[in-house]
């Protein structure tokens, strides 16, 4: 929910900023904008649109040399997206410039307050009052009149400023909203997230609620509210930077489809064992989960997919009651966890707000916190009992693909583990073990007939207005996922569905306009999701079928089909899930959206 960045030192221009800038804009691309301090003082550039537009308003000006900016990209929260909306904001000097990612939820009584004090507002947004104030408690220190700042905002943010009098510093703070700084000899730098630093530097510093970061050439000083300096020590990223770039491909999404046999060896790898898995930072709970009575997941969107199956695969191999739910759900429930009750928190970005308070309100409950997690360092990583990293790197499209498959395959190996920790011995364990450790290769072997065939399949469903995906089983999952990417990145409306519960009200919906994904593996539920088939064709409903290669019960009944390579029943949500990934590309292609940044969505939610 919107990206910020801010670098100071040698040799900076705009278009470093801008740069740096675009790698944030997966997380919101509604407007951005840009101020920098040069030797004539504080310019602010801002435009409605994506970050393009901005740098082509820049026109020269974009070559020029400047002491040290900061920049915005937005996802409107408080005011519609438009140039005076835009970020930086700026006081009534036009000397202090504000980016902020975050809601202030107090800042209509701020706004009131100020504006009775004679402070004048340029913009609808939340954030302008925080430029106001600090204008109010700037007395020549910076640090010192955002740290006067914070204390009468309410709500998230990570928040930049900086002050025409002070080209020397940038300041920073963070509640909420994720925040990492960084610096080299002779630059310092500030960001939503590491990736716009990985061409700079590996060493980096994550910045936690409460703390206010000040960031000069070569050095960066952290404070906590009541001015106490805060020593931390550096985390190294191992991201390279190439890995956030799109290497050819048109788009991100499908370069990152395109990564997944790699992403499956990078997230497997390490955790498995003599045939069975292993997970080190598991051990220190070890005796919790034997005695576990029950496990609650939460997580959201694709994570929330990812949780489903996992749940189900726990409920058939490790025998264990497993409650799962969409965390800003969960956050609000009377929740009935027991003292070292087990909570697994699947998030990607490791800072979705929702998660985030989901296990916050655990914790008080005294449950032990598991998370899954791509981004090392993330606030829910610090904020757990134990922190498995799905190891994906940077994933930029915003629709989850190779984080999904990552996501699925160690969560798998995960539940594999705590099958044999709770019912040790059983022979089927290592059977899929194995198949997981293969899945690299599978991948591998089948993305390019997977590409093919649905590209095929595109073509002939592209105009359709609906879809309606159904699976039973770990094939629920499935269709919820396949839906969502769908809807997500083509507009299409798409809904998942349990596939015999479309005759208690769904099936109403369907005619020869309203065509039927059914996600049909070679399981035990096959013969069931048949019969749902032919109730649909029983409708005119066309019917895609996802199946197993060389289905030929399937093949006869359906309009169109994709085949998939046969595995153990568990493992078919990760092995579809490239196909209907690639179809919701397609489609989205052939309509002539941009998949990688849908409208509306932002990757990483920090708001409620
Ligand atoms: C956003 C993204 C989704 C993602 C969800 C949860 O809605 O657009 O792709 O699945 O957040 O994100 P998380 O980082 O917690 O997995």
């Amino acid at each position: 929910m919107c990206g910020i960045v801010g670098m100071i030192g040698q040799d900076l221009t705009v278009k470093r900023l801008i740069d740096a800038l675009k790698k944030l804009e997966y997380r919101g691309y509604d407007s951005a904008g840009v101020a920098f301090c040069d030797r004539n003082g504080l310019n602010v550039r801002k435009a409605a649109g994506r970050i393009s537009v901005l740098e082509n308003s820049l026109g020269d000006e974009i070559e020029s040399n400047i002491l040290q900016g900061i920049a915005h990209t937005r996802w409107a929260t408080h005011g519609g997206p438009s140039d005076f909306n835009a970020h930086p904001h700026t006081d009534c000097t036009g000397k202090i410039a504000v980016v902020h990612n975050g809601i202030v939820e107090n800042f209509d009584r701020l706004r009131e307050q100020l504006e009775m004090n004679g402070h004048v507002f340029k913009s609808a947004t939340d954030t302008e009052v925080i430029a106001h104030l600090v204008e109010d408690h700037y007395k020549g220190d910076l640090v010192a009149a955002l740290r006067h700042t914070l204390v009468d905002l309410e709500g998230a943010y990570a928040i930049g400023v900086i002050h025409q009098d002070q080209p020397d510093v940038i300041v920073a703070a963070r509640k909420g909203s994720p925040l990492v700084v960084g610096c080299t000899n002779g630059s310092g730098y500030m960001a939503s997230d590491v990736t716009p630093l990985l061409r700079y530097l590996r060493d980096v510093q994550f910045i936690e609620d409460g703390e206010l970061a000040c960031i000069r050439s070569g050095r960066v000083e952290i404070f906590r509210l009541d001015g106490s300096a805060v020593v931390k020590s550096p985390t190294k990223i191992t991201w390279s930077e190439d890995s956030a770039e799109k290497g050819g491909y048109p788009h991100f999404m499908i370069k990152e489809i395109f990564e997944e046999p790699q992403t499956l060896r990078n997230a497997i790898t390490g955790r498995i064992r003599k045939g069975l898995p292993y997970f080190r930072e598991l051990e220190p709970l070890k005796e919790t989960i034997e005695k576990a009575g029950s496990i609650t997941v939460l997580a959201c969107g694709t994570s929330f997919h990812a949780g489903l199956v996992f749940q189900r695969f726990l409920q058939d191999y490790a025998e264990i009651r497993v409650d799962i739910d969409v965390a800003s759900e969960f956050r609000y429930k009377n929740l009935v966890l027991k003292e070292d009750d087990i909570v697994v928190a699947i998030s990607q970005s490791g800072e979705t707000a929702d998660t985030l308070e989901g296990i916050r309100k655990a914790r008080r409950c005294g449950a032990k916190i598991v998370s899954l997690t791509n981004v090392v360092g993330s606030t829910i990583s610090r904020e757990s009992d134990a922190v498995i990293y799905i190891n994906a790197g940077p994933e930029i499209g915003v629709a989850a693909t190779k984080t999904y498959v990552a996501q699925l395959s160690v969560l798998l190996l995960m539940g594999a583990g705590l099958a044999m920790i709770r019912k040790p011995g059983n022979g089927e364990i290592f059977q899929l073990v194995n198949e997981i450790e293969g899945m690299p290769t599978v991948f591998e072997n089948v993305l390019s007939s997977a590409d093919e065939q649905c590209q095929r399949l595109a073509r002939e469903y592209y105009q359709f207005r609906h879809f309606m995906y159904m699976g039973r089983g770990y094939s629920y999952p499935t269709a919820l996922e396949g839906a969502l990417k769908l809807k997500e990145i083509s507009y299409i409306h798409a809904t998942g569905y349990q596939a015999g519960e479309l005759k208690h009200g769904p099936i109403a919906l369907l005619d020869r306009d309203f065509p039927v994904f059914a996600i049909i593996p070679e399981d035990g539920l096959k013969s069931k999701t048949l019969s749902n088939i032919m109730e649909t064709r029983a409708r005119d409903a066309r019917v895609v079928a996802i199946c197993s290669v060389d289905d030929r019960e399937v093949s006869k009944i359906v309009n169109s089909r994709i085949e998939v390579p046969k595995v153990s029943p568990p493992l078919y949500p990760l092995v579809m899930s490239p196909f209907l990934q690639l179809f919701a590309y397609y489609v989205a292609v052939a309509r002539g959206y941009d998949p990688d940044k849908p409208r509306n969505l932002a990757k990483s939610v920090t708001v409620e």
